[in-house]
């Protein structure tokens, strides 16, 4: 299992990078805009801060479009995986640029169906979106375990990276279900880290040691 941030903020990359416990950064056009500044010059400083993968989407409506921006994308980085969206163009740009070399993801999936397009295009990566599905009635859980058991099956290269990750129990859901890998923002993966008992007993043994540590 390994673990992304899920944000395009620099100080929470800066931070997470420092845990030794990320092996890169996902971002989409929205966290992008949040930063409110040239996104190739915020994914200049993202590169520069992490020494894993870092996703940047592209955000042109047609498959050649996609294969431009994706080229763009990957010329700035061996360590760039393109995001490309689970549409009918999008699955054009992403075997397209499978067959360049260029390392790709596809995202916003919500079907098992496109999951399986994802790996039929030679994605690398392929996102299915937890909490956004959820929002919409649609058990995200039971695609990456349907995903997984067809990669699994099939001997499919592409690895589940499960997004849209909102809360602790929807990481631990996906892992359990089969993602190789989850992509969250930093609160929720200090928050898969904790538990409130743990505090407790720990505080029992601070307290504890302090009877000891001077003798
Ligand atoms: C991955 O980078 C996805 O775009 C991201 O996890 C979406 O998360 P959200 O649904 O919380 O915006």
């Amino acid at each position: 299992m390994k673990l992304f941030l899920d944000t395009a903020n620099l100080d929470d990359i800066r931070r997470a990078a420092a845990t030794g416990l990320i092996c890169g950064v996902t971002t989409n056009p929205t966290l992008a805009a949040r930063e409110n500044r040239n996104f190739r010059l915020l994914l200049q400083e993202i590169l520069d801060m992490t020494n894993g993968l870092v996703f940047a989407e592209v955000v042109s409506a047609d498959a050649a479009g996609m294969v431009r921006e994706g080229h763009e994308l990957a010329a700035m980085s061996p360590r760039i995986v393109v995001k490309i969206p689970a549409v009918w163009e999008g699955f054009q740009a992403a075997a397209k640029l499978h067959q360049d070399g260029v390392k790709t993801a596809v995202t916003l999936v919500y079907a098992p169906t496109q999951a399986l397009m994802a790996a039929v295009a030679g994605a690398d990566y392929v996102a299915p979106f937890l909490g956004r599905a959820a929002e919409i009635g649609i058990d995200g859980i039971a695609s990456v375990r349907q995903i997984a058991q067809l990669y699994r099956e099939q001997n499919i290269a592409t690895q589940i990276l499960a997004a849209s990750v909102r809360t602790a129990q929807e990481g631990w859901n996906a892992a359990l279900a089969g993602a190789h890998i989850l992509t969250a923002p930093l609160k929720v993966l200090q928050q898969m880290a904790h538990h409130p008992q743990t505090v407790v007993s720990l505080q029992g043994f601070m307290d504890d040691w302090q009877h000891i540590e001077n003798l």
